[in-house]
């Protein structure tokens, strides 16, 4: 039997320190009275049932699980529009405090199923009162508010059929990607429609006055 309060104490660590971290960057943005491209940021660690259940589903030793699965500790930033979600990714890409170990574009590369969203697994340090610095894998998971929506629902749908969706409820869900793709170019169009009147009418204020 494992101790799995303590294996999982440095990953709820990191989730803890990264959540602030994040939301600290959307505090700088609403000072800065910019838009900011982060929404909400959310957390976990990956409960002991799933992680059982994972690894069995993928065949993984129990006593490689730190570096085998990925996903200990989930980290999940949502934007308001699609181009946020570049920015956010800069602004991981710039950070000094982890490394950075994979990136995968389920955005330009959506998956068979629908789904969309900027991962990175991340090595992230962890000080520790014993054995001190504990360098650990990190998913961070970057999407906008729409692509959440339909991955939220989707994965409810996976729990509720145990992983076999009827094909008729597939292709729905494929359906309503199409439709949260097309939601999040209309957003982006509208705002860019928005900041172009803004111009404009600053402009026109700065001729007039
Ligand atoms: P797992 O999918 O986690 O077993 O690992 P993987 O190595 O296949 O990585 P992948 O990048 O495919 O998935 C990592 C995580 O992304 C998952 O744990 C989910 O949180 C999310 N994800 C990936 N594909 C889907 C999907 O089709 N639907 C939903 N709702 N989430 C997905
Ligand atoms: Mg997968």
């Amino acid at each position: 039997m494992k101790d799995w309060n303590t294996v999982l104490a440095p990953y709820k660590q990191a989730v803890d320190e990264l959540k602030i971290k994040l939301r600290g960057i959307r505090e700088q943005y609403h000072l800065s009275s910019k838009h900011t491209p982060i929404e909400f940021v959310t957390g976990r660690v990956k409960p002991v049932n799933s992680i059982l259940e994972k690894a069995k589903r993928k065949n993984i030793d129990l006593n490689s699980i730190e570096e085998e699965m990925q996903d200990l500790a989930g980290v999940r930033v949502m934007c308001q529009f699609v181009g946020d979600i570049d920015t956010v990714v800069e602004l991981v890409r710039a950070r000094t405090d982890f490394e950075i170990i994979e990136e995968r574009d389920y955005i330009k590369h959506k998956k068979e199923s629908g789904y969309r969203s900027y991962h990175f697994v991340l090595r992230y340090p962890v000080q520790m009162i014993e054995g001190g610095e504990k360098r650990i894998l990190v998913e961070l998971q970057i999407r906008t508010l729409a692509m959440n929506f339909w991955a939220t629902i989707e994965h409810s749908l996976q729990y509720k059929y145990s992983g076999k969706i009827p094909e008729e409820v597939e292709k729905r869900l494929q359906r309503a990607a199409e439709a949260a793709f097309r939601l999040d170019e209309e957003m982006s169009q509208i705002r860019g429609e928005v900041q172009d009147a803004h111009k404009i009418i600053s402009k026109k204020r700065d001729s007039i006055g």
